[in-house]
């Protein structure tokens, strides 16, 4: 037997891990591994290159991923998918392993739908907002990269006494502006899920200053709006107050990149091994879940077109905190 894997879209710390747990579990049950470079791109292209248990050594700490990603608009198109199932086949693959986000989930069902090919989805992304699992590889470093800047930043906030918004990743989702903006002791998340507006942030910073606080960070998720806008707002609307200047400062790929931290390597490692284990069983047109903190598998379906949102009850911890 032999199994592909490929990673698609965006990286996210943590991909080698998961890779390397797909080759060394795909050797433990005797199957044949290829690694398909730059996503789809690499099925279109048939970009293949076999990976031994040892090609896949020293990764586990590093971010990135060695079989490189891209977004491939030509998956788009029902022609260029035919000509990658053929590529696969022509190679004698028997199940494809996408290490991949919602879009890539998408184009992963179009080759089972269409084609009756096996495939098995991982789920990995920065932003942590595929449906259908608690848990994507990769929020945690991002997290943690966030947290370490906001730290960072909270010196100078505190020793000019001034306000910072600070804008993370989240194109579409507040995850990782929540969990930042909780674990760094941030004033404000501001995420799409749960709108916060600018009177409320006006009123906490406000409050903040009459306890005695005199410099406050505020967390936006680049879904919301510009951190440079936010700061603009503020600035206007706090000055009769005799606030000062209000400064922002955008993390951007800072937060996608870095060794992964321990939780992503061991989450890696377990979502790989239980893919590959499933195919052993005879399962496939399935993606990889985390659900109640166990390792399930799920219909690949599951995660599409719909939107996974931060818990409320996190919202609300961080404005309890901030008070
Ligand atoms: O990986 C997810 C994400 O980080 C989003 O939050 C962000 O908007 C997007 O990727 C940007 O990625 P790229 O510049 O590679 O399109």
């Amino acid at each position: 037997m032999k199994i592909a894997v490929l990673t698609s879209g965006g990286d996210a710390p943590g991909l080698n891990a998961c890779i390397r747990a797909v080759v060394r579990a795909g050797h433990h049950y005797g199957y044949q591994v290829i690694g398909v470079k730059r996503g789809f791109k690499g099925l279109i292209d048939r970009d293949f290159v076999s990976l031994s248990p040892r090609d896949v050594g020293l990764i586990i700490n590093r971010g990135g991923t060695i079989l490189l990603s891209s977004r491939e608009d030509r998956f788009f198109s029902y022609e260029y998918r035919k000509k990658a199932v053929e590529n696969l086949k022509k190679e004698g693959i028997d199940c494809l392993f996408v290490i991949g986000g919602n879009g890539s989930f998408q184009g992963a069902n179009l080759l089972a739908e269409e084609f009756d090919f096996p495939v098995i989805g991982i789920p990995k992304t920065i932003d942590n907002d595929t449906y259908g699992t608690e848990y994507t590889i990769g929020f945690d470093t991002a997290v943690n990269n966030a947290v370490e800047s906001i730290d960072k930043i909270r010196d100078t906030s505190m020793s000019h006494e001034r306000i910072f918004v600070v804008e993370v990743m989240g194109r579409d989702s507040g995850f990782i502006a929540l969990a930042s903006s909780i674990a760094s002791g941030a004033d404000v998340a501001l995420i799409p899920e749960y709108p916060f507006p600018i009177f409320r942030i006006v009123e906490t910073l406000i409050k903040a200053r009459e306890r005695g606080k005199r410099f406050s960070i505020i967390v936006v998720a680049e879904g919301v709006a510009p951190a440079r806008k936010i700061a603009g707002i503020l600035e206007e609307k706090l000055k009769p107050y005799g606030f000062g200047e209000v400064r922002h400062s955008v993390l951007g790929y800072i937060q996608r990149g870095g060794s992964p931290t321990a939780y992503d390597r061991i989450t890696a490692s377990r979502f790989g091994v239980f893919a590959v284990e499933q195919f052993s069983k005879g399962k496939t047109k399935i993606m990889v879940a985390m659900e109640n903190g166990k390792v399930v598998p799920k219909p690949l379906k599951v995660s599409f077109g719909r939107i996974k949102k931060p818990d409320f009850s996190d919202f609300q911890l961080n404005n309890i905190l901030t008070l």
